[in-house]
């Protein structure tokens, strides 16, 4: 995690564009928010020649420590851009990274606090829409990482994005949450965001040994997601954790594995359906 600095990006400009915007939640944490973020944003600008930002907005930091050897130069603290109303345009503090059009807004400490600094505020939901309105111009794709809960930080990712992907994993209590979130979605579209549709769920750490339970569980998604479940699971696969130790994309590191096919297919898929 970066310390709050002033803005230390070169911004990122060439207008012309309509970014899609899509944001990744859910309300459990450690189901693969943070992994898929990171594919499916350098899955879209390396092989798709996509402009993508990737916006960390989760405290913990992880998209940081996921791409930490490829983020080329600082970046601005995304907490300074939210508690200033959303004055600055967040592509203004972009981190430039060594995959050739991708960029990161990393998480900086005042993250863990911006919650409560905004709390009182009116207006404390729209504010990352503001800050991303103008920005939206000079990305073809923006990707939401957020927070495990339902707190302030996700509800302003729902309220900014165009579509919500969930993981999920494959397990009963791993589809628990599921509901949660798809009422907070409703919720936003009755009150702020009016265009929000979830894009669908898609399965993450499917244990390839495990066939039977996955079957059954499998089918019970199935039956009660119908088509909201992408067709396209993420098998459990070592190659994305080696990655990010490794700080580095899972295409950078191991573009072999078959976490890099699973999420190149993802990444396609989600083109198709956007
Ligand atoms: N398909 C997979 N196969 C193996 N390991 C995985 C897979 N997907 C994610 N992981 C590992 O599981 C852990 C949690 O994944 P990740 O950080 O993406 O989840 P998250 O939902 O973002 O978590 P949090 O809620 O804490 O933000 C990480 O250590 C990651 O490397
Ligand atoms: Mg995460």
């Amino acid at each position: 995690m970066t310390a709050a600095a002033p803005l230390a990006a070169t911004p990122v400009t060439e207008p012309g564009r309509r970014a899609f915007v899509l944001a990744i939640a859910a309300q459990k944490g450690g189901v693969g928010k943070t992994t898929t973020s990171v594919s499916l944003a350098s899955a879209w600008a390396r092989f798709h020649g996509l402009r993508v930002l990737l916006v960390d907005l989760d405290p913990q930091g992880h998209v940081d420590l996921a791409v930490r050897q490829q983020i080329t130069e600082p970046g601005g603290a995304l907490s300074s851009v939210l508690a200033d109303r959303g004055a600055t345009p967040i592509g203004e503090i972009a981190a430039s990274t060594t995959v050739e059009n991708l960029w990161v807004t990393r998480a900086d400490a005042g993250l863990l606090t911006i919650e409560e600094r905004l709390a009182g505020r009116i207006g404390r939901e729209t504010v990352l829409r503001r800050a991303m309105e103008r920005s939206r111009e000079h990305f073809d794709v923006i990707v939401l990482d957020c927070p495990p809960n339902l707190g302030l930080l996700t509800i302003n990712a729902l309220v900014a994005a165009d579509r919500v992907l969930v993981p999920a994993e494959p397990s009963p209590l791993g589809l628990a949450g599921v509901h949660g979130l798809f009422d907070a979605v409703n919720d936003v579209r009755d009150q702020l965001n009016d265009q929000i549709e979830v894009l669908g769920v898609v399965l993450t750490r499917m244990d390839g040994r495990n066939t039977r339970t996955n079957g059954a569980v499998l089918e019970s998604v199935q039956r009660t997601m119908g088509d909201m479940l992408l067709p396209v699971h993420v098998h459990v696969d070592a190659a994305l954790a080696q990655a990010q130790l490794a700080g580095e994309d899972v295409f950078a590191h191991r573009p072999t594995s078959r976490a890099a096919e699973q999420y190149q297919e993802l990444a396609e898929i989600i083109l198709s359906r956007r």
